[in-house]
């Protein structure tokens, strides 16, 4: 049974979606051994405190620098024997000693179909503006491996939503999350948990 750690920073939709999926019996392999908010009140904590999960703080600004904090997480880490790591709406950079020793045992979800609206500045409801804003008829989600690129990793699965007639950066969100994040997300977990992923280059082949 693999270790999970979920981190997360606001709502934790899709922390519930891993933990609803975890409840049916829809990860295969592993567990959510922890989540790790970088915001003492994130309601995403309530979720896990709900669900029977360990609840852990790590605020950046607490520590003194990048350093101490990429230490601070990888301590946690440890401590309970993590092998994989999900960033669901984590909205703190993960350093690169972390990224190096979790090559492709880190997960990410963002709102958009990669290549598209990804990228520094581009987290949250600022994604949805910028597709608005854009013009585009489809938009989507995007599972994807995290390397040191922001939003550049091998991509795992991703999910298009189509876009409406008057939707506001807020209607879209809420559409991609319930027609492809919240699905995306624990399917991807599962697949990596039942060692099905195999990463090469920047492709990722599901077996
Ligand atoms: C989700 O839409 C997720 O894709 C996005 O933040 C939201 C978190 O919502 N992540 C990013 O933008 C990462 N670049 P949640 O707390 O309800 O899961």
């Amino acid at each position: 049974m693999l270790n999970i750690a979920v981190l997360v920073s606001g709502g934790g939709t899709n922390l519930q979606a891993l933990l609803d999926a975890q409840a049916r019996g829809g990860i295969h392999g592993g567990k959510i051994a922890c989540v790790i908010s970088s915001r003492p009140d994130a309601y995403a904590l309530t979720r896990a405190q709900n669900a029977g999960v360990p609840t852990e703080i790590a605020v950046r600004r607490s520590f003194p620098d990048a350093d101490a904090y990429e230490d601070a997480l990888l301590g946690l880490f440890d401590r309970y024997r993590i092998d994989l790591i999900v960033l669901a709406g984590f909205m703190t950079i993960i350093g690169a000693r972390i990224i190096r020793r979790y090559e492709n045992k880190i997960i990410n979800i963002h709102p958009s179909l990669i290549p598209s609206f990804c990228g520094a500045g581009f987290y949250g409801l600022h994604v949805h503006e910028a597709a608005l804003a854009r013009g585009v008829k489809v938009t989507g989600a995007t599972v994807h491996f995290v390397n040191e690129v922001c939003d550049g990793g091998p991509i795992i699965l991703q999910k298009p939503v189509l876009v409406e007639d008057g939707d506001t950066p807020e209607t879209l969100q809420r559409r991609v999350m319930e027609q492809a994040e919240w699905e995306l997300l624990p399917k991807a977990v599962s697949l990596f948990c039942e060692g099905r992923l195999s990463v090469d280059g920047s492709r990722v082949r599901i077996l």
